[in-house]
């Protein structure tokens, strides 16, 4: 047997542990070759192939990024994509896709399932956000990085009586903000789920420096106020409809210095969330994932997706994973509220 195995989307921390899984399993449990498609579904859409062999897993385990590469092609979008995506398969007799991604790869991974061609699927995105399992790889890394920003931030911060606003990653949900919020004591978390009241950040930032403490507010990228609309970077969109999102930590920063009369910096962290080394967490999640496609694959369970459901690794059906976002519930961010001030 011959499998496929590409990553979709933006990058994110464990996905060469999946693939080195994939890998070791397919090839040293039940003897298949394993071909690697560069690039997401720009891989098979272009004939851009790289067997993989054992040697190539060898060191990647700890590796941040992907040894395939990624793109956010959607063949969707791209005359003939679907039938360019067959000719590639048939070409290099490939019998079954492993697509490691997050909404949009997965959602194309579902519609090519329609259409007939073989695919299990692999959750990752360092936002968490997506339905029907626990936990994304990638997330717990991206945690630790923007926890361990905000320690070093409030050092700076009280030094210099300022506040910090600190803007993490979250198009649509506030996972990132809110875990890396609690676990750096933030004073002020804002999510994409709850539009904030301006009014009402200010005098919670009042009311830490009045207490001289300087005020750290954790904002997600997607995170608007009250009435207002995303702070766009640019106008552009990718290929899945998505704006490139940005700007709303500066524009915070601003608010604030000129609402309260005190110093205010943002500090948006960007893409060093996604880069570097997976926390243990998160290989081990990876190659859990990565050893449970494989076992779908053998088994032909295809239109699947392997999901983390309290300790278990289970299977799911692609269209349940892909139908609805899972974004923060009002009673998780009421907890933090607690914090707030
Ligand atoms: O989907 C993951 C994510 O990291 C989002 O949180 C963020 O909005 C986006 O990717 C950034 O994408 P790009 O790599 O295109 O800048």
């Amino acid at each position: 047997m011959r499998i496929g195995v590409l990553t979709g989307g933006g990058d994110c921390p464990g996905l060469n542990a999946v693939i080195r899984a994939v890998v070791r399993k397919g090839i040293e449990a039940h003897g298949w070759e394993v071909i690697g498609f560069r690039n997401g579904w720009q891989g098979p859409v272009e004939g851009l192939v790289k067997p993989i062999g054992l040697d190539d897993v060898e060191d990647i385990l700890t590796r941040g990024g992907t040894i395939l590469g990624s793109s956010r092609t959607n063949p969707y979008k791209i005359d003939g994509g679907v039938d360019r995506i067959r000719q590639t398969l048939a070409e290099h007799q490939i019998d079954a896709l492993v697509a490691i991604g997050g909404e949009d790869t997965l959602g194309v991974a579902k519609r090519l399932t329609d259409d007939g061609i073989g695919v299990v699927g692999v959750p990752k995105t360092i936002d968490n956000d997506l339905g029907a399992t626990d936990y994304t790889f990638g997330f717990d890394t991206a945690v630790h990085i923007a926890t361990e920003a905000i320690d070093r931030l409030r050092t700076t911060a009280e030094s210099h009586h300022r506040a910090l606003v600190v803007e993490v990653m979250g198009r649509h949900a506030g996972w990132i903000a809110l875990h890396s919020g609690l676990a750096g004591g933030a004073n002020v978390i804002l999510v994409p789920e709850k539009p904030f009241s301006i009014d009402r950040v200010v005098d919670w930032v009042r009311s830490r420096f009045e207490r001289e403490y300087a005020p750290i507010i954790v904002v997600a990228e997607g995170a608007m106020p009250e009435g207002g609309a995303e702070v766009l970077a640019t106008g552009e969109k990718d290929a899945f409809g998505h704006v490139r999102l940005g700007g709303v930590g500066t524009w915070l920063a601003d608010e604030i210095a000129q609402r309260t009369g005190k110093e205010s910096r943002a500090v948006v962290l960007g893409h060093v969330q996604r880069g570097g080394t997976p926390t243990a967490y998160d290989r081990v999640l990876a190659t859990r994932f990565g050893l449970h496609a494989v076992d779908a694959v053998h088994e032909g369970d295809f239109g699947v997706m392997v999901a983390l459901r309290g300790t278990d690794i289970v299977r799911v059906k692609l269209s349940e994973a892909t139908a609805e976002l899972k974004t923060v519930p009002a009673e998780r961010y009421a907890e933090a509220e607690v914090f707030f001030g």
